[in-house]
């Protein structure tokens, strides 16, 4: 069997990461959630505000292992929890924007993908950092049910949120990432679009399945 990549964008709480955790242990594929990347960087930032991003991004080493869901690695201190926080969330369309952290964390994803194999979530994938992938899928939600989603989402994590300030929150971080100045979040030409709003996540799974099976 041939081995291919899937790129899944979109918005901000689409339920992205959890469908392509699915697709990818499916398909026996490895996972990666970019956004974790970036959310990565934005904690180094938030600690060495003082450091421009073109010497920061020097000093990171960033690894995902998948153990336990995706844990995340910062020069080896375990970051997985604390880059789900809401500070970081606030800050990270801010520092996704900066075009020495894009430059860097783009070259590590194409590296990342460079065999296939890999199942990658984000907001550019099937734009910029994999445009050759086999599969690529748009995934958007009414910002409604994406609030609701990442209430019960937060709640799980004991993380305090409410209804009114996610929609305004996740509208705000939308229009921040599709309205930059470098690989804004947008549908590549060649992506199939799903539209979640009202479907499991089991439906939505299978429709991916069923869309990578034809690639294979
Ligand atoms: O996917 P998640 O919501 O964790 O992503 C956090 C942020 O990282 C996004 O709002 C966006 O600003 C940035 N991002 C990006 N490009 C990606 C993935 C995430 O700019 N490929």
């Amino acid at each position: 069997m041939d081995k291919i990549n899937i790129a899944i964008d979109g918005p901000a709480a689409a339920g992205k990461s959890t469908i392509a955790k699915r697709v990818a242990a499916a398909l026996n594929m490895i996972y990666v959630d970019t956004g974790a990347m970036y959310r990565a960087i934005t904690f180094a930032h938030l600690n060495n505000k003082e450091i421009p991003f073109n010497e920061l991004v020097n000093q990171l080493e960033i690894k995902l292992i998948n153990e336990k869901g995706q844990r995340v690695l910062l020069n080896d201190e375990d970051i997985t929890d604390r880059i789900r926080e809401n500070d970081i969330t606030e800050n990270v369309s801010f520092v996704a924007s900066q075009p020495e952290v894009r430059a860097f964390l783009v070259e590590l994803q194409q590296m990342m993908t460079r065999d296939k194999g890999v199942v990658m979530d984000g907001r550019d994938i099937g734009t910029t950092v994999i445009p050759d992938a086999e599969l690529k899928v748009y995934m958007i939600a009414s910002v409604e049910e994406r609030a609701n989603r990442r209430l019960l989402d937060n709640e799980s994590r004991g993380i305090a949120s409410s209804y009114d300030q996610l929609i305004a929150d996740i509208s705000e971080r939308d229009h921040l990432d599709m309205t930059r100045d470098i690989s804004p979040l947008t549908k590549a030409e060649d992506a199939v679009s799903i539209d979640t709003t009202g479907l499991s996540i089991e439906h939505v799974t299978d429709k991916i399945l069923s869309l990578a099976e034809e690639r294979l």
